[in-house]
C-alpha cells in the first residue's frame, strides 16, 4: 500500500472503526468522518488519525475530509464511504416517507457527494480507490426493512455505474456488502438471545462476523492487491447470500462429514 491517507465515513465505532485501526496499522493516514464528536475522542492522541465531526450527506463535509487528507498526509489514497443508517417504519406508519428520505440521504447521497469530492484528489494522484460498505440486504429483501434494503441496493448500483464512469481514470470503484457483524449498530438484536440464535442459524459458517474481518476486505479493496477489480460487490457475509434461504446450511455436530 502506497503512502498518504484514506477517507473514512463511519469512523467512530463498527465496521468503521475497524477501518480506521487496520489501515493505520498499516502505515496510511486516516481521515476519521464521524456525526459522534464523542465517539471520534477515541481517537485523540494517535498522530496517525485527524478527526473531523460532520455528516457524510453533507457537501461540505465530503470536501473538508478530502482536504485534510491532503493537507495532513499529502495525498489522498482511498475514500471508505462506511457511514449507513436505517430504521424506517413499516410503509403506512406515520413519518415512514420522512425516514425512507433521512436514510437515503445518508447511504445513496453521501456516496454520490463522498465519489464526487474523492474523485478530483484521486485522479490529481494518478488513481486510487474507493471502497462503500452496502450490505446483504441490498442484494436480497427482508421484512420490514423496506428502507434500509432499497437504499443499499441503490448504493449496490450506484457502484456498478460509477465504476463504469471512473475507470478510465484508474480510480477503482468497489462494495463490501456485509453480513451479520458484531457492532454498536446490531447490539439489541445480540442481547436478545432467542433473535440471536435465530439470526446465527442462518449463517452456514454459524456465527457473526467482528468488525475486523469486514475491515480486512474493505483493506484488500482499496489497496493494489485487488488492482484489476473495479465494479465488484463482495459478500462478506459467512456464507448468507449463497444461500436460496429455503433450506439451512447443518450445523457442525462433532463429526466429519459422511
Ligand atoms: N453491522 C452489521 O451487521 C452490518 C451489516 C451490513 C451492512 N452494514 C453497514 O456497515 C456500515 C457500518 O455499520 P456498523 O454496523 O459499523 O454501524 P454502527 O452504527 O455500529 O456505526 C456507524 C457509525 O457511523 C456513524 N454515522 C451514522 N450516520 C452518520 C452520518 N450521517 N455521517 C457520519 N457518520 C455517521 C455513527 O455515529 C457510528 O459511529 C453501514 O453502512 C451499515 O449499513 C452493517
Amino acid at each position: 500500500m502506497p503512502t498518504g491517507a484514506v477517507v473514512v465515513t463511519g469512523a467512530a465505532a463498527g465496521i468503521g472503526a475497524a477501518c480506521v485501526e487496520l489501515f493505520t496499522e498499516r502505515g496510511l493516514g486516516v481521515v476519521a468522518v464521524d456525526v459522534s464528536k464523542e465517539g471520534l475522542a477515541a481517537f485523540t492522541g494517535n498522530p496517525n488519525v485527524v478527526t473531523l465531526a460532520g455528516d457524510a450527506a453533507d457537501p461540505l463535509t465530503n470536501d473538508d475530509a478530502v482536504a485534510l487528507a491532503t493537507s495532513h498526509f499529502g495525498r489522498l489514497h482511498a475514500s471508505v464511504l462506511n457511514a449507513g443508517i436505517g430504521g424506517a417504519p413499516p410503509i403506512e406508519a406515520p413519518g415512514a416517507v420522512e425516514s425512507l428520505d433521512q436514510i437515503h440521504a445518508v447511504n445513496v447521497r453521501g456516496l454520490v457527494l463522498g465519489i464526487r469530492s474523492a474523485a478530483p484528489a484521486l485522479r490529481a494522484a494518478g488513481g486510487g480507490a474507493i471502497v462503500v460498505t452496502a450490505s446483504g440486504a441490498g442484494l436480497r429483501g427482508d421484512p420490514y426493512t423496506w428502507a434500509y434494503n432499497t437504499t443499499k441496493a441503490a448504493a449496490i448500483n450506484l457502484v456498478r455505474s460509477a465504476a463504469l464512469d471512473y475507470a478510465y481514470q484508474n480510480i477503482r470503484i468497489n462494495a463490501v456488502a456485509p453480513g451479520l457483524t458484531e457492532t454498536p449498530r446490531t447490539a439489541r438484536q445480540r442481547a436478545d438471545p432467542a433473535l440471536s440464535a435465530t439470526l446465527t442459524r442462518r449463517v452456514p459458517l454459524g456465527r457473526w462476523s467482528q468488525p475486523r474481518e469486514q475491515a480486512e476486505v474493505i483493506w484488500f479493496l482499496a489497496s493494489p492487491a485487488s488492482s484489476y477489480i473495479t465494479g465488484a460487490v463482495i459478500p462478506v457475509d459467512g456464507g448468507i447470500t449463497a444461500s436460496t434461504g429455503i433450506l439451512l446450511a447443518p450445523t457442525y455436530d462433532g463429526e466429519p462429514p459422511q
